[in-house]
């Protein structure tokens, strides 16, 4: 079922687990996700940057993918398909198109104008039953050519972005997308502890959740984290598997050249980077 993430992530925040939310890329991407979320009867969020979206031809398309693969598949735990990190003009598109979920990333506007784009989405996106994530304080790192200056949030700024009426918040707390580098400080619990003494029961989203290490993800969780996002070790776990495949030569053993064997051994890793990631948030038999 195609739903907003509304209710998953009420029931995240009360229960303390996090949903995951895992970029997809392509079909397989979909498909791995899907399945394990399935197996595992765990509630899942499909994240599309709006360079995927491009990829995958467009919103279109990834309505069309997602809602027949639930179908075809035979998937009944809650999935919600959201935009990650969008424009106001891709969440205005993604809405078009049928997602039942969007981030609208205003967080490199000065606050009054991240408010008031906010507004009006918040209003839109109510009177459709979707949900709407918001974002206060840029998450650090590149992402689709994204760059985010890893700032931490005012906690002031959060709630009055919270106080709009949207369904969950990423707030910057020293977390950046992509790998962590060496000497990376850790996430900044004492904002996260005071932006959730602000905000209550709003669901509050940590990004950049490849590399963090398990204790910091637990950490957050209890501290009013309900949703993860995870990107980029979905992509280093099958860039590796299918190096392995090809440097084995494998793909030029009888029909190994096929892309449904080809890019078999990537979509097993891309699965259990999902198990691993499901079971540690906490999200596993919750759907
Ligand atoms: P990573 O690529 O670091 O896992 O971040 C994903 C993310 O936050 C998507 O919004």
């Amino acid at each position: 079922m195609l739903v907003s993430a509304k209710e998953m992530l009420t029931k995240a925040k009360a229960g303390k687990y996090a949903v995951g939310q895992f970029n997809i890329n392509n079909l397989e991407w979909t498909k791995a996700i899907l399945q394990t979320a399935e197996e595992l009867k765990s509630p899942v969020i499909l994240g599309v940057s709006e360079g995927a979206g491009k990829y995958m031809c467009g919103y279109k398309t990834v309505v069309g993918m997602v809602k027949g693969m639930i179908e075809e598949l035979g998937i009944t735990v809650p999935v919600a398909l959201h935009l990650d990190h969008g424009s106001y003009e891709g969440a205005k598109k993604c809405i078009e198109a049928g997602f039942s979920s969007v981030m609208f990333d205003g967080s490199h506007y000065p606050i009054e104008e991240n408010i008031a784009k906010t507004k009006e989405l918040v209003e839109t996106c109510n009177k459709l039953g979707l949900s709407l994530e918001a974002e206060v304080g840029a998450i650090g790192g590149e992402e689709d050519g994204v760059i985010g200056g890893g700032e931490v949030a005012d906690p002031k700024e959060c709630k009055m972005i919270a106080d709009l009426g949207v369904t969950m918040l990423a707030a910057g707390i020293g977390n950046i997308h992509g790998k962590y580098p060496e000497n990376w400080a850790g996430l900044r619990f004492d904002t996260l502890e005071e932006i959730q003494k602000l905000t209550g029961t709003m669901p509050l989203v940590l990004h950049g959740g490849t590399g963090i290490p398990a204790d910091m993800i637990k950490k957050a969780i209890s501290l009013g984290v309900s949703k993860i996002n995870v990107n980029t070790e979905c992509q280093l776990a099958f860039a590796e598997a299918t190096r392995k495949y090809i440097e084995a030569g494998k793909d030029l053993e009888g029909k190994g050249f096929d892309p449904r064997k080809l890019l078999a051994d990537g979509v097993a890793a891309i699965k259990a980077t999902v198990k691993e990631k499901m079971e540690l948030f906490g999200s596993v038999g919750k759907a």
